[in-house]
This record gives C-alpha cells, sequence and structure tokens, in this order.
C-alpha cells in the first residue's frame, strides 16, 4: 500500500502527531503541523513552503482539499475543525469547533471564529470574518443566520466521529506511523 508523501522545504520536515491519521495519496510538504487524533484523508495537499501550516488536535481534513499559505500567511487550523471534502484553504484561520462545508473556498486572511460555519460551496473572500457561531453562505459568501445550538452539537459530533472512524482506518491499514511517515 502507498502511503503519504511527505517532503521537506527549505529544510523543514512535516510534523505528524502519533495519534494521528494521515491517509494515503496525501501530500504533506514543508512547516506543517497535524496535532494528535487529527485526520487528512484520501489526497489532500497541505503546501507549508512560503509560510507555515497547522492543523489541531481532533480536527478532520476531508478528502481532496488543498490548503496552501501565502508569504507572510499561514493557515490555522484549530483543534476540532471539520473541513469537508474538496475544499481550499488558503492563507487563513480557522478557529475551533468550526466547519466548512463541501467544496467551500476560504481565502487569505479570513477568519472563521469559534463555531463558525461555511456552507457547502461557499467562497468566504479576503479579510472576512465569520464571527462565531455565524453561518455564512453563496458566493461571495454573506452572513445567512445564526448557528442553533442543536446544529452546533451536531457539529462537534462530527469532529468526534472523524476521530473514531480515523482510529478505524489505522486498525484497518495497520497504519504505524513510524513506518506509514517514513
Ligand atoms: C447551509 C446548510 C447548513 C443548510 O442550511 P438550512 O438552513 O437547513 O437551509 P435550507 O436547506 O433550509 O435552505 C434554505 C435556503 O438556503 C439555500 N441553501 C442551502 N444550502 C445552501 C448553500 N450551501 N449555499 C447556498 N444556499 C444554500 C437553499 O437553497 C434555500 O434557499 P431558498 O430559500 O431560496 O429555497 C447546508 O446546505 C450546508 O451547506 N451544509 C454543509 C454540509 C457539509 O458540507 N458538511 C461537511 C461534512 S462532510
Amino acid at each position: 500500500m502507498n502511503g503519504p508523501i511527505l517532503l521537506p522545504y527549505r529544510g523543514i520536515m512535516p510534523r505528524v502527531a502519533a495519534s494521528a491519521f494521515v491517509a494515503p495519496g496525501v501530500a504533506l510538504i514543508g512547516d506543517v503541523e497535524i496535532g494528535e487524533d487529527a485526520s487528512i484523508w484520501f489526497n489532500c495537499a497541505l503546501r507549508g513552503d512560503v509560510a507555515a501550516i497547522r492543523v489541531g488536535a481532533r480536527s478532520n481534513i476531508q478528502d481532496g482539499t488543498i490548503v496552501h499559505t501565502s508569504t507572510g500567511g499561514p493557515t490555522i487550523i484549530g483543534a476540532g475543525v471539520t473541513v469537508g471534502h474538496q475544499c481550499l484553504i488558503h492563507a487563513c484561520t480557522l478557529d475551533d469547533d468550526c466547519l466548512v462545508g463541501m467544496g467551500a473556498i476560504v481565502m487569505d486572511h479570513a477568519h472563521v471564529e469559534t463555531a463558525g460555519w461555511v456552507g457547502a460551496g461557499a467562497m468566504v473572500t479576503e479579510n472576512k470574518r465569520v464571527k462565531a457561531g455565524e453561518l455564512w453562505l453563496g458566493r461571495p459568501a454573506k452572513f445567512a443566520r445564526a448557528v442553533s445550538d442543536e446544529e452546533r452539537a451536531r457539529i462537534a459530533g462530527l469532529a468526534a466521529r472523524y476521530v473514531g472512524r480515523a482510529k478505524e482506518y489505522r486498525a484497518e491499514l495497520g497504519y504505524d506511523p513510524e513506518r506509514t511517515l517514513a
């Protein structure tokens, strides 16, 4: 089985916590850190070359998502964050417990605060701030409404489910960080 690809850039290697899961087909490049129990799913690319990328504990980045940075613009993803399939996360900040729906784009210096929600297919343009507990939709994305308590619990459940799913995949694939990430 082919594992993920980890490549150095300017002498800096990606660093992956021992309990994290990085799926086959993922490319991690340069100054990238993946936190405990986080999971990076098939065919994602996280390219930390011109600035750093951080993915916090228990966060999941789903299949086909691209994470990049710009000069002076790191990408900081907090803890318990879910990023859906095929997103583009570029030189921005996603605070703890937020959800970026599938196919969404978050552009340079945008900031999604704690438990903020970017809807499926939305495009959060440069420097915009999705405030804590807000749902934004559309291209360009605009404030749609507040996230309900029930939705907030569902978003937290989603991140927790991905922690469990990553453990299942690690067992199923015989994932051994020492060997798989070598
Ligand atoms: C936004 C979302 C939460 C639905 O919210 P909702 O309040 O239940 O919305 P509804 O389905 O009742 O639709 C309300 C209106 O918003 C529109 N709408 C729904 N989702 C939309 C979206 N992602 N972008 C733009 N408009 C959207 C609907 O078409 C509807 O418009 P209308 O009133 O003109 O008919 C959902 O569509 C979404 O984006 N979920 C993200 C799921 C996801 O990506 N999860 C990733 C985990 S794998």
